[in-house]
């Protein structure tokens, strides 16, 4: 009986990935044949033409540690152009051979990702091999994006590839570098050797973004950094050979305090500001340029210049953000300008200044991408709108038969709470695994045509680590993932938590690191009419089991469970303690709200928690 368990138990285990193949993003099609291909004595990968060599190489140096193989895993460039678009491929594996067929060479690419996720999720444990399949697959959108803001905290070069390494497993294919802000200037421009000596440095605060003490006069600036061009010119290349495009942006006209910091006389104020580090300001600092002053766009021409010149992508990013246009209402170089240009407000300021970029862009070879504010005061005639203050922007600027990158704040912003705030590291606004993955980046309005798809933004002033750059990334960036490369009809949330979870074991086995809030438990308070409270509670992933205690001791499933019904905050209780559980243990971190949290959230809306 034992040696018959022992027997079981071991087959169970050597083929613990024997179940439904789970792969993210789910692909257009996928069969299941019988059968495994194992790369038995390692890899040998093998192409039909030597532009799939570098897709080629890249698999080899996963599984390099495999040493060549026997069976081939053959990559070939279709005959049918047409087909599977540029970044599709069919992936056929039987048990003599992996054929990946595709248009391109990032359709290869694509298909060994999926080859990858076919092996065992926990490393070399379960032996390398994969279940013999027939896969269709091609994106639903060609910009798959997640936006990394470098500024507000600097990444080095090594954790900007790490990012790339790890999204490419899910076939993002647009970095977007959130190079310049009011917090730091992260990029060498040979022309303005101040933005990195002054602006990619800040005094060094720790503790809660946003409530810093100002600098201190003589108070030297240590914290920061910057890419130096060669450094770049390195994370482009890496990101070239895994089929991903850095779209660079400079945010201007606002948000631009380093590069002011850096060169006074650009603002309408020209006031000394030092680069700022997370303060609390009781005053506004004059963080956008003077519109009205010709040097302004000298200065822009040499940054763009050497910028156009470094980065291949198509587009380059010049912000356009939550611009405050007072100063401008009183300056008079900007006074001036309006008058001399005809323009009637401070927002038609601002289009002329667009318009302007737009301009020397494209006589550098460049098109403008812009946040949905390019949008005020008249759009650029040839601009591409990124819509963060929800999809309005892009609904807008699509029916101006405009092209839109779609990133509304509430599905895609990847610095907001993920779940119960209380359990999380501080930041603000709410965005939930869930409401990642329900959005859709084309409303119903418009003409899919004009999406080109959308990006995943991780804005850091509250992420001073890589670690927590991971951690506030994925899973949500998972839900996005699929958001942008998979037919809409194959979203289904139950399969997708189960394949996520898939995932989190890869990511153990890679030491990425990943948020568990989707087990945490959800609170949601409704006033009762004695004008107390009554609690539901729910999870986000279905069949956990809540356990919860108003005795402030750490519950567990000896505690009360929750049955479905309101629960009645009982008189005299300051907090609940809630834990989940799933098969009798515990799964998500304990959440414990104290009774006044819940008193503010009665009226709120689930978004603001
Ligand atoms: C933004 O979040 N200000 C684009
Ligand atoms: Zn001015």
């Amino acid at each position: 009986m034992k040696v018959f368990s022992f027997v079981v138990l071991a087959f169970l285990f050597s083929n613990v990935y024997a179940g439904p193949i789970k792969l993210l993003p789910q692909p257009v099609s996928v069969t299941e044949k019988p059968g495994k291909f194992v790369f038995d004595g390692g890899v040998r990968v093998r192409v039909s033409d030597a532009s799939l060599q570098p897709a080629a190489d890249w698999f080899t140096g996963q599984l390099g540690a495999l040493g060549q193989g026997k069976k081939p895993v053959v990559l070939e460039l279709m005959k049918d152009r047409n087909l599977l678009g540029k970044e599709g491929y069919a992936l056929t594996v039987t048990p003599s051979e992996v054929r990946i067929k595709a248009n391109e060479a990032g359709g290869a690419f694509y298909g060994l990702q999926t080859l990858l996720q076919l092996m065992s999720p926990d490393g070399d444990a379960g032996g390398k091999w994969t279940p013999c399949v027939e896969i269709t697959d091609y994106p639903r959108f060609g910009w798959r994006g997640l936006m990394l803001d470098v500024s507000r905290h600097f990444f080095t070069k090594q954790e900007v590839e790490k990012y790339i390494d790890e999204m490419v497993r899910y076939k993002f294919n647009t970095l977007h570098l959130h190079l310049s802000d009011d917090q730091g200037w992260r990029l060498q421009i040979k022309g303005l050797p101040m933005l990195t000596k002054t602006g990619a440095w800040r005094v060094a605060r720790t503790g809660r973004w946003g409530e810093f003490m100002p600098a201190l006069a003589d108070e030297p600036a240590t914290e920061g950094g910057f890419y130096t061009q060669d450094d770049m010119r390195e994370i482009i290349e890496y990101a070239r050979k895994r089929f991903v495009t850095i779209l660079p942006e400079i945010d201007i006209p606002a948000h631009s305090l380093a590069l002011i910091a850096s060169y006074p006389n650009l603002s309408c104020t020209q006031l000394n500001y030092p680069v700022n580090a997370g303060f609390r300001n009781p005053t506004r600092d004059d963080n956008a340029l003077c519109i009205g002053n010709d040097s302004v766009f000298d200065v822009l021409d040499k940054i763009f210049t050497e910028l156009a010149a470094l980065f291949p992508s198509e587009y380059i990013h010049i912000g356009g953000d939550e611009a405050y246009k007072g100063f401008w209402a009183t300056c008079p170089k900007c006074k001036r300008r309006m008058e001399q240009e005809h323009l009637n407000n401070v927002d038609e300021l601002q289009s002329y200044f667009v318009k302007r970029m737009e301009k020397m862009l494209k006589a550098k070879g460049k098109k403008l991408i812009g946040w949905d504010e390019i949008l005020e005061g008249g759009l650029a005639p040839e601009a591409t709108v990124m819509s963060w203050r929800g999809m309005k922007g892009g609904i807008t600027a699509a029916r101006m038969n405009h092209q839109v990158v779609m990133t509304p704040w509430d599905f895609c912003y990847l610095d907001l709470y993920q779940g119960e705030s209380s359990a999380e590291p501080p930041t603000y606004g709410i965005c939930r695994l869930k409401d990642s993955y329900t959005y859709d980046p084309v409303p119903d309005s418009v003409d899919e045509k004009f999406i080109l798809g959308g990006q995943g933004n991780l804005w850091t002033e509250s992420v001073a680590n890589f670690r927590h750059v991971e951690y506030m990334t994925w899973p949500r960036g998972l839900a996005l993932a699929e958001v942008y490369w998979s037919p809409k009809s194959a979203r289904n949330w139950d399969n997708f938590t189960s394949r996520m979870e898939t995932e989190f074991r890869r990511m153990d086995a890679a030491d990425i690191k990943y948020a568990r809030s989707v087990y945490n438990a959800i609170l949601i308070p409704k006033r009762t009419q004695d004008r107390d409270f009554a609690i539901t509670m729910t999870t986000e992933v279905s069949g956990l089991d809540i356990y919860y205690t108003f005795d402030q001791t750490n519950p567990d499933k000896h505690y009360p469970k929750y049955d479905g019904e309101p629960v009645r905050f009982p008189m005299g209780a300051t907090q609940i303690n809630v834990i989940t559980y799933r098969d009798g243990k515990p799964i998500g971190a304990q959440v414990n709200v104290k009774k006044e949290d819940l008193a503010k959230r009665v009226n709120e809306a689930h978004h603001v928690y």
